[in-house]
C-alpha cells in the first residue's frame, strides 16, 4: 500500500478518456464568485482561490418539466414567499388527485402496489385516505411500515399535526424499546422489525384492516421477511388490504411476487435536474463537501443543499468542518444554517431540518442516506453527492458481520439527484467522475437479506412455527451458507434441536427478549439467576455506542474518567458499572457530566430496561439478582456468546472457530490486559478511505479489523 503517487496512476486511461470526449458535455460549470456576479447576483466579499474551487463537467440532465430558465426563477422566487396551510399542502401534493381512483382501486383488489416518486404524499397521506374512508371502524387499525426509526417517527408526528391531534392519540408510531401508541391509535406508522415482532402476539394481525409496506424498495431483511408472512396471511384473512409502497424502483418485482398485484402509478412532480461530475476523482470527498457547499453558497441562486454522507461521525465533522468556515469568513457570506441528520439524532434536533429556511439565508442538510426516500424535506436545490454509502456485508463462512463505507448503487445515486427537483429545477453534484458512476457503480443495491446474519430472523420464524425456512416464500432467498450458519448456531445455543425445532426452554416470550435485545445471553438469566443484571446489560448494549464521549479539548481528562470505571471481567461489567453507580447517584446530571458520560444515553437504556422489566413481568419471568457475585454473570454472557471466542496467540487474537485474526479496540477496558481468552460481543470492521494513494478513479480502499468488542469478557479458565 506504501507505493509513492505518481502522475501515471492519475491519468486517465485510454478507454476513460474516449468515452469522456464522447459523453461529456465541454461546458464545464463556471464557480467563480465573478460569474456569479455577472448574473447579478448579490456580490460577496468573498472569493475562492482558484485552487480551492472544485472543477465540475455536466454530463447528463434528469428528465423534468420545466423548459424555460424564468420560469424556474419564478418558482424559486414562489418557493421563497410561499406560506401555504398545512391543508393546502395536503391538496397541492401530487397524489392528491388520484384520491378517489386510489381509494376505488384499493376497493377492488386485496393486494395493490403502489408507485411514485418521492415526496408525492403517499406515507403521509394514504393511510389518511384510509381513515377517512372507514378502514379504521370498529376498533381496526392502518399499519404503515418504515424501514427507518427516523422516518417512522416525523412521519407520525406529521400526520398527527395534519390532523390536528396529539401524537400518539389517534396517530402514534412505535419503534424499539419506544412505544408512543395508546389505545385510541389507528394509524400506527412503526418500523418494519416491530411489525414482525407484532406477529409472535398476534400471527394473523387481526386487529389491523389495512397493512402498508411502505418504502419497499429499500428491501431491508424486516421487510423481506414481512412480504413473505403478509402475503401468507393475506389468503386466509381475505378483509386485509395490503399495500406495497415503493419509490419509482422496480416495481414489477414487487407485482410478480404478489401473484401480478396490480401496479398503482403516482404520476410524479418532477423538474429537471443538471447533473454535474468532478473532472477528477477527489481524494477526500468529505473536505470536498466543504468546498462545494460553499461554492454553491457563494455562487448559485436561492435554494437549500442536501449533502449524502455515510454515518454520524462523518456528518458530524462535515458539520463542524462548514461551521469553522462560517465562523472565519463572517459577514462575508450570506447565513448559513448546517443541519445534520442521522439516525440516533435526538427527535427536537430532527425537527428543525422541517423548519423553513429564513429569508435570505440557505439551509445546508447534512444527511445519511435517509434523506434519499424516507424523509421528504422540501426547498432542497442543491444536491452533494460523494457516492458512499455504510452498507453491511457479511461473511458466511467467517460469521463476521462488517459495516463498510462502499460506493452506493446507480439507482441511489439518481434518488438523490432527484430530490434537487421536487420543488424547482435543481442541479445535483457527484463528487466522482462520470467514468465512475458508469463503469464503477452497481445497478441496485443488493438486498439486505443477502448479506447479513440471519440469527435472529430464522429464531423469529420458528418461534412463529414456520419449520421448513428452505422453502420459505422468500423475494430473494438468502444464500444457503447463512441460513444454514444461523441454524448452526441457534442449535449450538440449544435454542433448537437436532430436527431444527424449538426447545422447549426458548419459550416465544423468551424469543421476543432475544429478538429485542439482539443478546442472546438473555437465554440463559433464568439458568444462573442474575435476569437483573443482564437485562441492565443488555439495555446499556442498546445504546452502547453513546455512552461514553470524548470532547476534542478534554481527552486526557475524558479517557482517564473512563478508566476509573474499569472492574475486573471486560467491558459488559464496565457497562453494568457504570449504570449502578449512577443509578446510586440518583441518575445524577452532574454526576454524568463529571464522568464524561451521556446522560441521554443512560437515560435511554433506563427506559429500555423498564420496557424489558415490564415484558419479563407479562412473560412471568422472575427479576433475580446475584448481588455481588460477578460470576453467573460472567456464565450467563459465555454462554450466550460462547461462539465469540478468540484466544491470544503469538501472532496478536485469533478466533476460535474461524481462526481470523483480529484486535481488542482501543477502547475496550480489556485493551492493555489482553488477557488470554477473551468472548467479544461483536466484531466490527471498519475501512478508512484510503486517501493518500488513489487510483484515477478516486475509489480504492484500505481495510482493517479496528474494533475487536467494543465488549468484551475476559473467562477465567
Ligand atoms: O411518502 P412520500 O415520499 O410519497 O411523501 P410523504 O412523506 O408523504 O411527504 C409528502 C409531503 O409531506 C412532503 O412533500 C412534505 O411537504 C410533507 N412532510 C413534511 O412536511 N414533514 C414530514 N415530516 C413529512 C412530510
Ligand atoms: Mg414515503
Amino acid at each position: 500500500y506504501e507505493e509513492p503517487v505518481t502522475e501515471e496512476r492519475f491519468a486517465p486511461r485510454e478507454e476513460q478518456r474516449r468515452w469522456e470526449e464522447e459523453h461529456i458535455g465541454a461546458a464545464a460549470l463556471k464557480f467563480g464568485a465573478k460569474d456569479a456576479h455577472a448574473r447579478g447576483q448579490k456580490e460577496y466579499d468573498y472569493v475562492m482561490e482558484e485552487d480551492e474551487v472544485i472543477q465540475f463537467v455536466s454530463a447528463t440532465q434528469m428528465k423534468g418539466t420545466v423548459e424555460k430558465e424564468d420560469e424556474n426563477d419564478k418558482l424559486l422566487s414562489e418557493l421563497e414567499k410561499k406560506k401555504l396551510s398545512i391543508q393546502e399542502v395536503r391538496r397541492s401534493l401530487p397524489v392528491f388527485p388520484y384520491r378517489s381512483d386510489l381509494l376505488q382501486a384499493i376497493a377492488e383488489h386485496q393486494i395493490l402496489i403502489i408507485e411514485g416518486e418521492t415526496g408525492s404524499g403517499k406515507t403521509t397521506q394514504i393511510p389518511q385516505y384510509l381513515h377517512e374512508e372507514g378502514y379504521t371502524v370498529k376498533g381496526m387499525k392502518i399499519g404503515c411500515t418504515q424501514p427507518r426509526r427516523v422516518a417512522a417517527m416525523s412521519v407520525a408526528s406529521r400526520v398527527a399535526q395534519e390532523m390536528s391531534v396529539k401524537l400518539g392519540n389517534e396517530v402514534g408510531y412505535s419503534i424499539r424499546f419506544e412505544d408512543c401508541t395508546s389505545e385510541r391509535t389507528v394509524l400506527k406508522y412503526m418500523t418494519d422489525g416491530m411489525l414482525l415482532r407484532e406477529f409472535l402476539t398476534e400471527p394473523d394481525l387481526a386487529s389491523y384492516s389495512v397493512i402498508i409496506i411502505d418504502e419497499a424498495h429499500e428491501r431491508t431483511l424486516h421487510t423481506d421477511v414481512l412480504f413473505g408472512l403478509i402475503k401468507d396471511i393475506a389468503r386466509f384473512r381475505p378483509d386485509l388490504k395490503v399495500l406495497v409502497s415503493s419509490a419509482t424502483l422496480n416495481t414489477e418485482r414487487f407485482s410478480s411476487f404478489f401473484d401480478d398485484a396490480p401496479i398503482f402509478r403516482i404520476p410524479g412532480r418532477r423538474y429537471p435536474v443538471d447533473i454535474y461530475y468532478t473532472k477528477a476523482p477527489e481524494a477526500d470527498y468529505l473536505e470536498a463537501c466543504v468546498v462545494s457547499v460553499l461554492q454553491i453558497h457563494v455562487t448559485q441562486p436561492t435554494g437549500d443543499i442536501l449533502v449524502f454522507l455515510t454515518g454520524q461521525e462523518e456528518i458530524e465533522a462535515c458539520c463542524e468542518m462548514l461551521q469553522e468556515r462560517c465562523r472565519r469568513l463572517g459577514s462575508k457570506i450570506a447565513e448559513m444554517l448546517i443541519l445534520p441528520i442521522y439516525a440516533n439524532l435526538p427527535s427536537d434536533m430532527q425537527a428543525k431540518i422541517f423548519e423553513p429556511t429564513p429569508p435570505g439565508a440557505r439551509k445546508v442538510i447534512v444527511a445519511t442516506n435517509i434523506a434519499e426516500t424516507s424523509l421528504t424535506i422540501d426547498g432542497i436545490i442543491y444536491v452533494i453527492d460523494p457516492g458512499f454509502c455504510k452498507q453491511k456485508s457479511y461473511n458466511a463462512r467467517t460469521g463476521m458481520e462488517s459495516l463498510i463505507v462502499t460506493p452506493c448503487s446507480k439507482a441511489s445515486a439518481n434518488q438523490r439527484a432527484g430530490r434537487a427537483g421536487r420543488v424547482a429545477a435543481g442541479k445535483c453534484f457527484r463528487l466522482y467522475t462520470a467514468w465512475a458512476y458508469k463503469n464503477e457503480m452497481e445497478d441496485t443495491t443488493v438486498p439486505e437479506i443477502q448479506r447479513t446474519n440471519l440469527g435472529n430472523v430464522v429464531l423469529l420464524l420458528k418461534s412463529l412455527g414456520i419449520n421448513d425456512l428452505i422453502h420459505f416464500d422468500f423475494m430473494d432467498p438468502p444464500p444457503h451458507e447463512t441460513l444454514v450458519l444461523a441454524l448452526e448456531q441457534l442449535y449450538a445455543l440449544g435454542a433448537l434441536n437436532h430436527l431444527g425445532e424449538l426447545t422447549k426452554v426458548i419459550l416465544v416470550a423468551r424469543v421476543m427478549v432475544v429478538y429485542l435485545t439482539n443478546t442472546s445471553s438473555c437465554f440463559f438469566f433464568k439458568r444462573y439467576g442474575c435476569s437483573e443484571q443482564i437485562l441492565t446489560i443488555a439495555a446499556m448494549l442498546s445504546v452502547n455506542n453513546a455512552i461514553f464521549y470524548r470532547p476534542k479539548d478534554k481527552l486526557v481528562h475524558a479517557d482517564t474518567a473512563r478508566v476509573n470505571f474499569t472492574v475486573p471481567g471486560g467491558d459488559h461489567m464496565v457497562l453494568l458499572n457504570v449504570y449502578t453507580q449512577w443509578v446510586e447517584t440518583g441518575h445524577s446530571l452532574q454526576w454524568c457530566y463529571e464522568n464524561f458520560i451521556q446522560a441521554r444515553s443512560l437515560r435511554r437504556a433506563r427506559d429500555v430496561r423498564e420496557q424489558l422489566e415490564g415484558l419479563m413481568t407479562r412473560i412471568e419471568i422472575e427479576l433475580k439478582s446475584c448481588e455481588d457475585d460477578t460470576v453467573p454473570i460472567r456464565k450467563a454472557i459465555t454462554a450466550g456468546y460462547f461462539y465469540h471466542t478468540s484466544r491470544l496467540t503469538r501472532s496478536g487474537y485469533k478466533t476460535v472457530k474461524q481462526q481470523q485474526s483480529v484486535f481488542i479496540h482501543p477502547n475496550s477496558s480489556l485493551h492493555e490486559d489482553q488477557p488470554r481468552w477473551v468472548i467479544y460481543h461483536e466484531l466490527v470492521f471498519t475501512t478508512k478511505e484510503f486517501m493518500r494513494q488513489v487510483r484515477s478513479d478516486g475509489r480504492e480502499y484500505i481495510q482493517y479489523i479496528s474494533i475487536m468488542g467494543p465488549v468484551i469478557i475476559h473467562i477465567q479458565l
